[in-house]
């Protein structure tokens, strides 16, 4: 079905792509944003989220005149059939979500949406978001939706345009199909359920991949512990197709601005609902006590003896949460760089997606524009996002540059031989030179 009226309300990482997205599938799209600033931007297809093929989407709605963008939220949804709420659900006071920017808009739109309007939560939100929506609009003729988003960073709008699977839930299911309707053109499988089943659907996924890393990390952990070979025991479990071998690459700890915040808000969902979940305490605490792990091995091998790295300068190298991102929201290279730092070390850190837009970061490190100025006078090097180019760095040249010829990838990125040819020890996670063979 094409050519339906849609509205979006916030045009972030998960409102842009499903306006544009949407729009692409034929739809006439408004989105909707607080910001003026933003706005004026995206009417002239200038997108600063980093997604390929979202800024080309952008630009072909508008041009179709398919897709447009405007700061009035009531006006955006005066003429719609279905609106999509894609608003922050940051991770407020005790890890619960919070809900002030859902409200707020609920507010904003209660009286102008149109007569059996469709709205639809589709940033992720705790269980039973539908029903306080429904509550706070109180309109019996509307209907709140769950239709939750499984968008990976930096592959967003593929992930929007070949879904592994549509989730909408609803207790109205007519009010459901019409939003799986919008959907006709992919060829997924669709899920339809309730409201509550479809927003536990999306922490669910989230935790259970989080947990999947955790198990990765702490069979690294293991695999180190009896001279294993990470990568062929992943390999060997992986054929099982109960298990597989994807999300299981080993690295300094999950994170991002997803799967934290996904995994502490059902924490918090499942202490207040009395619920026990230890599988979640424990796979939240491994990412943790796998990044403190992972910070004494730097120690061990660098400190000047007391257990501590005062005056020890480390070359770091990636702070985005994961290659492909300049995202550094809960980025393990920044909770491995806090670590380092806490112990006394003195970081200086490269990373490509930053070398223009330089965060501010100066209380923790500093962030220099090449590999080669955080590798001057640095006693090592610690990899911590697997951006590609480093594989292509001049490694033989490093080993003449660190103190002493240590490379703690933590990614597992560089080839182990290549680093033995330079004379760099290559110190992997789960893995060692001797047996990467
Ligand atoms: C995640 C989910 O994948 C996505 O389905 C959901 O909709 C939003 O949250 P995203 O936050 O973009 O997506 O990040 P993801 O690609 O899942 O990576 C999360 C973290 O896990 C990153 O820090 C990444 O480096 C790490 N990771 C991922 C690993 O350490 N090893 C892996 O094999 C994969």
């Amino acid at each position: 079905m094409r050519d339906r009226h849609v509205a979006v309300i916030g045009t972030g990482y998960v409102g842009l792509t499903t306006g544009a997205c949407l729009a692409a599938l034929g739809h006439r799209v408004v989105c909707a944003d607080a910001d003026p600033y933003k706005v004026e931007r995206l009417r002239r297809a200038e997108v600063d989220i980093l997604e390929p093929g979202l800024p080309e989407l952008v630009r072909e709605g508008l041009d179709s005149g398919r897709l447009e963008f405007v700061q009035d939220t009531p006006g955006a949804v005066s003429d719609a059939d279905v609106v999509f709420l894609c608003l922050p659900t940051p991770m407020g006071v005790g890890g619960a979500a919070d809900l002030a920017a859902v409200e707020a808009v609920a507010d904003e739109i209660r009286t102008v949406l149109p007569y059996e309007a469709v709205v639809v939560n589709k940033s992720t939100v705790p269980v039973g978001t539908a029903e306080r929506v429904a509550a706070l609009l109180g309109r019996p003729d509307v209907t709140v939706v769950s239709n939750p988003e499984f968008l990976r960073e930096g592959h967003a709008v593929r992930d929007f345009l070949n879904p592994d699977r549509i989730v909408v839930g609803a207790a109205d299911r007519a009010a459901a199909q019409r939003v799986a309707d919008l959907y006709a053109e992919l060829d997924a499988p669709l899920v339809l359920t309730d409201a509550a089943s479809a927003e536990l659907a999306k922490y669910a996924a989230n935790f259970f991949l989080a947990m999947k890393l955790s198990f990765a990390n702490n069979l690294a952990t293991l695999c180190e512990r009896f001279d294993a070979d990470v990568n062929d025991v992943i390999t060997g479990i992986g054929h099982d197709p109960r298990i597989g071998d994807a999300f299981l690459n080993p690295g300094p700890g999950w994170g991002g601005s997803c799967l934290p915040k996904d995994t502490h808000a059902l924490l918090t969902v499942c202490e207040e609902s009395g619920v026990e979940f230890p599988l979640l305490r424990a796979t939240i605490e491994t990412n943790v006590e796998h990044q403190r792990r992972l910070v004494e091995r730097v120690v061990a091998g660098c400190s000047p003896g007391d257990g501590s790295l005062h005056g020890v300068r480390l070359a770091l190298l990636g702070l985005s949460f994961k290659a492909g991102t300049s995202d550094l929201r809960d980025s393990p290279a920044l909770a491995i760089a806090r670590l380092l730092k806490a112990r006394g070390a003195e970081l200086y850190a490269y990373d490509p997606a930053l070398s223009e837009t330089r965060p501010d970061l100066s209380d923790l490190l500093t962030i220099v524009d090449t590999p080669e100025k955080a590798f001057e006078q640095a006693r090592a090097c610690v990899i911590l996002t697997e951006w590609p180019q480093f594989r292509d760095l001049d490694w033989e040249a490093v080993a003449g540059l660190l103190e002493t010829p240590v490379v703690y990838d933590f990614r597992n990125l560089l080839d182990p031989a290549r680093l033995h040819r330079a004379a760099l020890s290559w110190e992997g996670i789960g893995r060692s030179f001797a047996m990467a063979g």
